[in-house]
């Protein structure tokens, strides 16, 4: 089993989103009994909580269902569990490395190094800005996704 952790800084609009948007991939690909994902937040500011009703409504217009997720921390122990652990941007990887021991610092990385278009290296924030930060959070998302999973397809010979 391979294990991904998908990391923002609230765990309530851009992890919450990847977790819908690989589970889909993965389902959609038939490897759901090769690969689990959870996602979590670097703060607890909304521990508990529904994904942000705008990553709601932006992954079920594209036929993904986040409603059931709950917010949560990445806890120290997170770093036995996954074999990925990636953030959205260079804050939270920071972050990352402050939570986890060092000889687990390896499995941290940032999503979108798996993108193969893409020059950014950093899932925008979208909390603050309009409903369309949420399309391209998604778009930037499903890109990474497809990258990550034939990498991980390639790694593990799946
Ligand atoms: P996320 O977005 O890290 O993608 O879940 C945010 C959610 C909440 C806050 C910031 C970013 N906040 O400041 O409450």
């Amino acid at each position: 089993m391979v294990r991904v952790l998908f990391v923002c800084l609230g765990n309530i609009c851009r992890s919450p989103t990847a977790e819908g948007v690989f589970r889909k991939l993965i389902q959609d690909q038939g490897y759901e009994a090769d690969i689990e994902i959870d996602s979590a937040g670097t703060h607890a500011y909304h521990v508990g909580e529904p994904p942000d009703s705008r990553a709601q409504q932006t992954a079920h217009q594209r036929g993904i269902d986040i409603s059931q997720l709950r917010g949560r921390k990445v806890l120290a122990g997170d770093a036995n569990v996954f074999d990925y652990v990636l953030a959205m941007d260079h804050e939270n990887y920071q972050n990352l490395l402050r939570i986890f021991p060092q000889h687990e610092h390896q499995k941290i990385g940032l999503f979108m190094q798996y993108a193969n278009q893409r020059v950014e290296q950093e899932v925008p924030d979208p909390y603050f800005g309009g409903a369309g930060g949420f399309d391209r959070v998604l778009d930037m998302i499903e890109e990474a996704s497809i990258g990550l999973l034939n990498n991980i397809k390639q790694r593990h010979k799946l």
